[in-house]
């Protein structure tokens, strides 16, 4: 029975969440740049969207550039950025193909010009697909993103349109980026690193954490359906006990 077969489609996680790592150790393995593993991480990403979106998954995050990640050497930055941009070029046919819809999310104003463009393109070209939402977090990061809820919820405090009063968690999820985007219930760390890396610090709050020693270039279809085997064997309790969920889980 393949991996895949094993999976039950009625209990799949909605929302995917993914810290790609392990590119530069890839590279490095085989006596290469680091941005020789970037470019093969370009067929995880493709393997890993298709697998997402033909199981039914309705939503994948892929952290793809942080905000630290503007603190390597500038060489290495700008062949991440000219990465992107080729990738959402050349990858618009398997976008259409597989009916997916790109978005982004994090400080997009401030990538480089070229990238902010081909992004809005791709993600116009695409805004039509309905069966998947690839969502990547470009110039993220959790804290930036919290802290820029606050602002704009003092703003708003500040300008009268809403109360002090009026904050509570679900006011304060609409001034997230990821507004209209439920919050993911399983989180991937490839390459054996135990860590969240500053990523959807708010909304993993109750995400499943899956770590696979895989690095991720040479991430498949199959390392995907067994991260989701794993979920499902997971209990989920949110802070209940085991007894108070079984009769939920029955129903
Ligand atoms: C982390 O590996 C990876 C990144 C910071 C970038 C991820 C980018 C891609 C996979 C390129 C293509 C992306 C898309 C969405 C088309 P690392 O460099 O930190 O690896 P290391 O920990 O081994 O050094």
């Amino acid at each position: 029975m393949d991996l895949k077969d094993k999976i039950d489609l009625t209990r799949l996680p909605g929302h995917i969440a993914v810290i790609m790592d392990g590119n530069g150790r890839w590279a490095k393995n085989r006596g290469e740049v680091r941005v020789f593993g970037h470019r093969n991480g370009v067929e995880a990403v493709r393997q890993t969207a298709t697998a997402a979106a033909e199981l039914g998954i309705r939503h994948l995050t892929l952290y793809a550039f942080s905000t630290e990640n503007w603190k390597r050497p500038k060489c290495e930055v700008d062949a991440l950025m000219n990465l992107l941009v080729a990738s959402l070029s050349s990858e618009l046919g398997t976008l259409m193909d597989n009916n997916i819809r790109l978005k982004a999310i994090g400080d997009l104003c401030h990538l480089q010009k070229n990238c902010f463009a081909q992004l809005q393109e791709t993600m116009a070209k695409t805004a039509g697909n309905t069966r998947m939402d690839l969502i990547l977090a470009l110039n993220y990061s959790g804290r930036w993103e919290i802290t820029e809820a606050a602002r704009k919820i003092a703003g708003d405090i500040e300008q009268g349109k809403i109360t002090k009063n009026d904050v509570d968690q679900d006011l304060f999820s609409t001034y997230l980026d990821t507004s209209e985007i439920p919050d993911p219930e399983l989180l991937i760390r490839t390459s054996g690193e135990y860590r969240i890396s500053n990523f959807l610090l708010w909304q993993l709050a109750y995400a499943e954490l899956c770590f696979s020693p895989k690095l991720w270039p040479d991430f498949r279809k199959d390392d995907l359906y067994e991260a989701i085997l794993d979920y499902q064997h997971r209990e989920r309790r949110f802070g209940m006990t085991s007894e108070q969920i079984k009769p939920l889980t029955n129903q």
